[in-house]
């Protein structure tokens, strides 16, 4: 049984992450999705990690060799403990290339687990959860960056909190 973790903050879930997470379900028989519930960046959320876990359930409902957990710590100890034998990571360009070459050396150093990258499709290499929520925070349609549903919470969630503002 080949095991693979698709690991981030998916603060919310883009069709980028859908495009590495269903890539990585072609390539190994079961994918968990590890939302990282990191209580110091808790404050800027946009979303809990419960809603964050809520989407992603839906979302990745088309492979059914996905599934969606939450982890705290360190990502490695998150593979032990699930018999995961790779990290999958997309890289959109090469600026993304030296912080997640240097986790995968740190990850590798710290058990036997194996990064696999991903290079992102092109439709979706300028893609990132912070630039999406930046451009609806400021009324850009990102309707066709993010799941329909996704779009609807987020359209709520910049309203709710215009509203108390
Ligand atoms: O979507 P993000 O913010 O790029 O996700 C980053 C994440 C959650 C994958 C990364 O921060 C992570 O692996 N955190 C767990 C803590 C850990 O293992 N740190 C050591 C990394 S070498």
């Amino acid at each position: 049984m080949r095991r693979a973790v698709c690991p981030g903050s998916f603060d919310p879930v883009t069709n980028g992450h859908l495009d590495i997470v269903g890539r990585a379900a072609a390539l190994f028989d079961e994918v968990v999705v590890a939302v990282g519930v990191n209580k110091s960046k808790s404050s800027s959320r946009m979303f809990t990690p419960e809603e964050r876990m809520d989407m992603l359930r839906r979302a990745c409902e088309p492979w059914p060799n996905v599934s969606v957990r939450g982890f705290t710590g360190l990502l490695t100890d998150f593979c032990a403990e699930h018999g995961i034998q790779a990290i999958v990571k997309g890289l959109r360009a090469v600026s993304d290339f030296d912080y997640e070459l240097q986790m995968a050396q740190m990850n590798a150093s710290l058990t036997e687990v194996e990064t696999v990258f991903v290079p992102t499709s092109p439709a979706w290499s300028f893609l990132a959860s912070s630039l999406v929520k930046e451009v609806a925070t400021y009324g850009g349609d990102v309707s066709t960056l993010v799941p329909d549903f996704v779009h609807e919470q987020l359209v709520a969630r910049v309203a709710e909190r215009g509203a108390g503002a």
